[in-house]
């Protein structure tokens, strides 16, 4: 076949799928060409806007390496992260809802006990809080020995595999056998997205801010459970209602209290007052769902 014109062109794209073996990779593509097709037509593009798409697509790959992954951030402003998010994880009845993993969770970090302090070697300190809570199933039943990936922001609003420094603010927590887990760490603050980059540029020429409400992010997993990939906001943040990934749901945020207990916080080794959030995950049981893959930047870069 030969002679296209735009009526014809995106069948005839499809047609050449026709032999792909994977027919799940089959219809992704197929999806793919039409909607892409369906994109130029509607924007009516001109070739210049065209390869100015491509020139920023280009700058987007350049600006990723093994800690940097500005593809995940791109899809995360433009609200594909949250779409796929809600397409593939329907929050059972009483299970803690999920949201985006976000372009800074690492492997390999350092595994703790119940009581862990992941203010360990913080370079920059900030507001001292414990956080405690329970890990149970959707029925309130204590989990036991789950284990959460907690990540967070320094004070400065960067992420430690932002910079070239040790792991920060970051750990393994293990719930104990009766479900119960606590850590210490510092209150997280609202922070901006990396803008130093073609998706920075892409938020400024759109008129949108750059910013992200104050949370911790928390990867809840149990044995003959759904793992949870989730946030806890601070409440009261003013970014709360224009984050700029679209993470953020009401279930989600959490109240960092101040306590005034100098014996506490002295047995807890932290500064008086200090802040408390008290935060239960709820796990639905797993029934043959698959676990959502943690992927770091290293493993797309891989
Ligand atoms: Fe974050």
């Amino acid at each position: 076949m030969r002679q296209f014109s735009e009526e014809t062109l995106t069948a005839a794209v499809v047609a050449r799928l026709k032999d792909t073996k994977d027919k799940r990779f089959k219809q992704i593509m197929t999806s793919a060409v039409k909607h892409l097709h369906a994109f130029a037509r509607e924007a009516h593009l001109t070739e210049e806007e065209w390869f100015a798409g491509i020139k920023f697509l280009t700058a987007v790959g350049q600006k990723c390496d093994a800690k940097r992954q500005e593809f995940i951030l791109l899809s995360d402003i433009l609200g594909l992260s949250m779409m796929v998010v809600a397409l593939n994880h329907k929050t059972a009845p009483g299970a803690t809802e999920a949201t985006v993993l976000g372009p800074f969770f690492a492997h390999g970090a350092k595994e703790y006990e119940c009581g862990a302090d992941l203010r360990e070697g913080a370079t920059m300190r900030g507001e001292d809080t414990l956080v405690r809570g329970r890990v149970t199933s959707v029925d309130g039943k204590p989990i036991a020995n789950a284990t959460l990936d907690i990540w967070q922001a320094k004070a400065d609003g960067i992420y430690d595999v932002q910079t070239a420094g040790e792991f920060e603010l970051r750990g393994r927590v293990k719930a104990n056998a009766k479900g119960e887990y606590w850590f210490r760490s510092y209150k997280p603050k609202f922070y901006s997205v990396p803008d130093d980059g073609p998706v920075g540029e892409l938020l400024r020429a759109t008129g949108n801010h750059k910013m992200r409400p104050a949370h911790m992010h928390a990867v809840v997993s149990a044995p003959g459970y759904q793992q949870v990939i989730t946030h806890v906001f601070v409440e009261g943040d003013p970014y709360l209602d224009e984050d700029a990934v679209f993470a953020v749901k009401d279930s989600l945020i959490g109240r960092y209290k101040k306590v005034n207990d100098p014996a506490e916080a002295k047995k807890l080794g932290m500064a008086n007052p200090f802040l408390k959030l008290e935060w239960d995950f709820h796990l639905a049981p797993e029934r043959g769902v698959k676990a959502r893959k943690v992927i770091a930047p290293s493993d797309a870069i891989a």
